[in-house]
């Protein structure tokens, strides 16, 4: 698939489970232990080599989310913002990114997911030349929250079910998808669901009618959180806190991404650093700054 590759981070809908905490802030602007929690999906996906980003939220909170991003080019890559007027669903954002993603293939993350794991990257990458869509599912012990895929016997998928109350597959789909150029007019012939939402699982549901969907499994060794409720948003800060302690690297720093993937050179990567600041985050940069010549 030669086509060019969008990626869209959705970092809209109320937050209403995380209610006081997202009375006033959006719910991607809260802290994973020492960063936003917009920084962890945008971080994989920069590592998997995407570089051409579409942001939608709500109207009132776009202004926040560009603040803290900017328009990413002193990272080495681009952000396009786009508004949600009403939560209408996942699926609503193909049509919202409309004139952004026409012509390319798009990636979807939802922005309160976050993963960790050594391969993910290349599994990112490997994604993106498969043809039609590509999603992934992740064993957990409780699939009802979720979208769950069950396979059959040769590891193919059969079934595509949102929030099942009973399910036999334990498989549960991440907020995290890759489709062709054919995924705007799917999303477009979409009619919304009990629920009132357009449905990503809907999404993936026409590309598995069309045999053109592929599961990819996740290892075990992969960790798959997310920030949706007080709960989740804790323990999601404590695995960052533990492993980055334990490392003394960060996990999601798009600086160093960027440095790294060669997004930014050495110089621009410098010119982030502010010497006239005396936090914990700068210290960082500068020990990397260091260590990667
Ligand atoms: C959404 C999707 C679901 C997916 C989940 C991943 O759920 O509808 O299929 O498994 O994200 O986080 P929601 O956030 O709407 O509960």
């Amino acid at each position: 698939m030669g086509k060019p590759w969008k990626t869209i981070i959705l970092a809209g809908g109320t937050g209403s489970r995380l209610y006081p905490l997202t009375h006033s802030v959006n719910k991607h602007l809260l802290p994973i232990y020492d960063k936003p929690m917009i920084y962890y999906p945008l971080s994989i996906m920069m590592l998997g080599g995407m570089r051409d980003f579409i942001i939608i939220s709500s109207p009132h909170d776009l202004p926040q989310l560009e603040k803290l991003l900017g328009n990413g080019h002193k990272w080495g890559i681009n952000f396009t913002y786009r508004a949600q007027e009403k939560p209408g669903g996942i699926a609503e954002c193909f049509e919202i990114a409309e004139k952004d993603i026409k012509g390319s293939n798009v990636a979807l993350i939802l922005g309160d997911n976050i993963f960790h794991g050594t391969n993910l990257p290349e599994r990112i990458s490997e994604a993106t030349k498969n043809d039609g869509a590509t999603i992934f599912g992740y064993e957990v012990a409780d699939p009802s929250a979720f979208g769950v895929v069950t396979m059959d016997a040769d590891n193919r998928p059969i079934a595509l079910e949102e929030k099942p109350k009973n399910s036999k597959s334990n498989l549960a789909v991440p907020g995290l998808y890759f489709y062709d150029d054919n995924v705007l007019d799917i999303a477009k012939a979409l009619t919304p669901s009990t629920r009132g939402e357009l449905e990503i699982t809907d999404v993936n549901m026409a590309y598995l009618k069309q045999d053109k969907l592929h599961v990819e499994q996740l290892s075990r060794g992969t960790a798959w959180l997310d920030g949706g409720s007080h709960a989740s948003l804790f323990e999601a800060g404590q695995f960052i806190k533990v492993v980055e302690e334990r490392t003394g690297l960060k996990i999601a720093c798009p600086e160093e991404i960027a440095l790294r993937m060669g997004y930014i050179s050495r110089a621009e990567f410098m010119m982030l650093i502010d010497e006239g600041l005396d936090t914990e985050y700068q210290h960082y940069l500068r020990r990397i700054a260091k260590e990667v010549s």
